[in-house]
């Protein structure tokens, strides 16, 4: 019943948004679903310089999330698309933490971010810790370092960020973390390193984010294509 309805809104949300970009007026919308049109008219001063899927526009960072709570089946969906992101000899080296708003390791992961980041985060549904395994196994039977980890755990958190677009939430790495901290928050065991913190959840209002960060609230733009893609030599 639970998945019926989660469905519907999902389509809901796809068919608004879709409307959204046609520039329909739609009336009558759930908060959530207003919340999520908003970021898509956000979004819609993106232009590409070539033409790409929507979800590589409308994906962003918002610092706004809404009361909402997710399950654990939800962070689950979104870490499973990570599980299935590649990796160099498919080692698999990236690690995840996570916990939701009220458990306790929410709140060490949360006062464990530089506290410009602790002014907003607090408001995700979840935090995940994003980590990676220096060494793998090589094919003589050593372990050795795994100059890839950073590289993967990168790509499993854009599959993250992509799987919870696709379920209506957002998203937003951070760096601004304290390493010590966090890694004495998640046990961290040897022979790893962090890489972020996720805030996930779904996105709320701007209006109540602290003043500062309220003009913010808005998707960033990219200097074009030619300044970082060269064909043959840099
Ligand atoms: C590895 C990484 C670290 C980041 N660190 C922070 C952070 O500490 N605080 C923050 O508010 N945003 C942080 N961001 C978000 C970026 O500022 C954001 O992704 C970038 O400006 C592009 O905007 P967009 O994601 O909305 O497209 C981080 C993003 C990444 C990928």
């Amino acid at each position: 019943m639970h998945r019926q309805t989660d469905g519907l809104r999902r389509a809901t949300i796809g068919l608004l948004g879709f409307a959204t970009y046609l520039n329909v007026t739609v009336v009558d919308l759930t908060t959530d679903t207003k919340e999520h049109l908003m970021s898509l008219d956000l979004v819609r001063g993106r232009q590409p310089d070539h033409p790409v899927a929507e979800q590589f526009l409308s994906r962003w960072s918002p610092r706004s999330f809404s009361d909402r709570t997710l399950a654990e089946g939800d962070v689950l969906t979104v870490l499973e698309a990570a599980r299935w992101a590649p990796s160099a000899s498919n080692h698999q080296p990236a690690r995840f933490v996570w916990a939701l708003r009220g458990d306790a390791g929410f709140q060490a992961i949360h006062d464990a971010l530089a506290p410009f980041n602790r002014d907003w985060a607090g408001r995700a549904a979840a935090l995940v810790v994003v980590a990676s395994k220096d060494f793998a196994m090589g094919k003589d039977g050593t372990e050795a370092a795994n100059r890839w980890a950073t590289f993967d755990a990168g790509a499993a958190w854009m599959s993250m960020a992509l799987q919870a677009q696709s379920m209506g939430l957002v998203a937003h790495a951070m760096g601004g973390f304290d390493v010590a901290a966090t890694a004495a928050a998640v046990a961290l065991p040897e022979g790893h390193s962090l890489h972020a913190v996720v805030a996930l959840g779904y996105q709320g209002a701007a209006e109540q984010l602290p003043e500062g960060l309220r003009a913010r609230e808005v998707a960033s733009q990219r200097r074009s294509l030619t300044e970082t893609a060269v064909r043959g030599r840099f």
